[in-house]
């Protein structure tokens, strides 16, 4: 059972899992993903849209027991995740979704006795004050706490962590965490409504001249950024290896600023693009980027598709997915 099967990273794992012959099933509310991410090349549904397609809300706790029958192993992945100006402007639904959402899952996966589950926090909860602070080292798991994220979502994720911890300590059932930093890649969101970075500047360099070639902020805030491919590898790795041992982090020693980013883009579109820089927009905290060694300890996880590779492969992507949509 893979929760949010039909987004960005799900979508990615459900089409892994079935290239190693897993019998897959998905629940999603498609409120960002998409069946349309479930298809192969030729068009054809990856599963069985009629018998392994949930399409529920799992806020609703009935939901969640109903997709849990006969599963043995469960990738939640499903939460209300979207863009910085989306997260802002709704925190309570975001941290009640997200809430509502962690809490029936993992109550519901363990009462059907399933056999391990995996469970993604994200970077992003880190605190606050690390994260503004430029000369913080590479994070730790353990610079987690005191904890502070600066946003409800943020918040949200890691009280997802918490209560998937407690599950896993007090034998209720056996679960792996990933604290994922910035993942990217095809099947993410291009709207300018809900996009977060990566997706965003792709959009915008694609639409040039259309759209205005818009960074928010001076560009100097900094991510680490992971292809969805090394995710879906890691996801892979922590059923095996990951599980009960605590939050492990997935991304890159590399900083990358929004800036560095930009000109990647740029290069890849072979446009001639003027950038502008809107000061006042929200940039959310100036960076982070991961210490990944226990990632590489534990799970003999380390990323392998470079930030150059992974954009152009997604560029590729944007293009076709806006074409199609007619949106360029
Ligand atoms: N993309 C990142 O940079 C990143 C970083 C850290 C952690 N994560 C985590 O990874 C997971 C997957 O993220 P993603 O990037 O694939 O985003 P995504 O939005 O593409 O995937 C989330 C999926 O959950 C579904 N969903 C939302 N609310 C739901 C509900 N009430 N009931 C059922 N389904 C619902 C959405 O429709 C979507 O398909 C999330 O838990 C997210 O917090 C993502």
């Amino acid at each position: 059972m893979i929760t949010g099967g039909a987004g960005h990273i799900g979508s990615a794992l459900t089409s892994r899992l079935i290239s190693e012959g897993a019998n897959v099933a998905v629940a999603d509310n498609l409120w960002r993903g998409s069946k349309e991410y479930l298809l192969d090349d030729r068009g054809k549904p990856i599963i069985d849209f009629e018998k392994n397609f949930f399409e529920v809300d799992l806020r609703d706790y009935e939901n969640c027991e109903k997709v849990m029958k006969e599963v043995d192993t469960v990738f939640h992945l499903a939460d209300v995740v979207a863009g910085i100006t989306y997260v802002f402007n709704n925190q309570a639904f975001v941290y009640r979704a997200n809430a509502m959402i962690n809490s029936n899952v993992f109550e519901s996966a363990s009462k059907a006795k399933v056999e391990r589950l995996v469970y993604v926090g994200a970077a992003c909860a880190y605190p606050h004050f690390k994260q503004n602070d430029p000369n913080h080292p590479l994070f730790k798991e353990e610079d987690m706490y005191p904890a502070q994220p600066e946003s409800a979502y943020g918040w949200s994720k890691l009280m997802g962590e918490y209560e998937c911890d407690l599950y896993s300590k007090s034998g209720q059932m056996d679960a792996a965490i990933l604290r994922l930093h910035n993942v990217y890649g095809p099947h993410s969101d291009l709207s300018p409504e809900r996009s977060q970075v990566i997706p965003a500047t792709i959009r915008k360099a694609i639409r040039y001249p259309k759209e205005k070639f818009v960074i928010w902020g001076d560009g100097n805030q900094n991510r680490s950024f992971v292809y969805v491919e090394d995710v879906v590898e890691a996801l892979m790795l922590a059923i095996e290896k990951g599980l009960n041992k605590g939050p492990i982090q997935i991304g890159t020693d590399k900083k990358t600023t929004i800036n560095e980013l930009a000109d990647i883009v740029i290069k890849i579109s072979g446009k001639n693009i003027v950038r502008e820089h809107d000061l006042s927009k929200p940039v959310g905290d100036m960076g982070r980027a991961a210490d990944a060694t226990l990632a590489k300890v534990l799970l003999g996880w380390q990323p392998k598709v470079s930030l150059e590779e992974g954009l152009t492969r997604t560029y590729e992507w944007a293009v076709s997915h806006l074409k199609s949509h007619g949106a360029v």
